[in-house]
């Protein structure tokens, strides 16, 4: 430590690369906070994302997300674990690019599918057949992950001893 001159660690990275978990683990290896941003939607619209995706829709959930993401920003010395189409709107990520570095934590869909196979309740992957919805957002997105990340982090075949200790090598 420290290459980095900015305070937080920002991960991004599709649905289920495992940015919450990793999150956890970085944030105790460094003494910092953590923060994840869908928890703090789901406190202020006391209900899960995927209740409120229902009721409101994509477009309502964005605009809380964009708000969330502008006070959380502000934070400092925190790894901040994002939702997974947080770089959908480059307003969020300047924002937190304003003090923070962001890594991309970057899966194979077969890798992802693995780790959201039995998961409902996330609203964009329960249509249809799912490692093909994932193979087409992740190409969708992948562009966006790649523009938005200061740092790629492959996570297929790592534990998240070895994508934690990657991140920290970046330090
Ligand atoms: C979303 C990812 C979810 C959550 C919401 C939308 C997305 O977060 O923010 O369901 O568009 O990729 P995770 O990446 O933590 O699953």
């Amino acid at each position: 430590m420290n290459k980095m001159n900015k305070s937080n660690i920002v991960l991004i990275g599709f649905m289920g690369s495992g940015k919450s978990t990793i999150g956890k683990a970085l944030a105790q290896r460094l003494n910092y906070s953590f923060i994840d941003s869908d928890v703090l939607i789901e406190d202020r619209i006391k209900m899960p994302i995927s209740d409120y995706f229902k009721h409101y829709g994509e477009e309502k959930f964005r605009i809380l997300e964009e708000e969330i993401i502008s006070q959380i920003a502000l934070t400092s010395e925190a790894v901040i674990a994002t939702g997974g189409g947080v770089v959908k709107n480059p307003n969020n990520i300047s924002n937190l690019k304003n003090n923070g570095t962001i890594f991309y934590l970057k899966g194979s869909p077969e890798h992802i599918f693995e780790n959201v196979k039995y998961d409902t309740t996330r609203p964009l992957l329960n249509t249809g057949n799912k490692l093909e919805t994932i193979k087409s957002l992740l190409k969708e997105r992948s562009p966006l992950y790649e523009s938005a990340s200061d740092m790629i982090i492959d996570i297929d075949h790592k534990s998240i001893e070895e994508i934690v200790v990657s991140i920290l090598d970046c330090m």
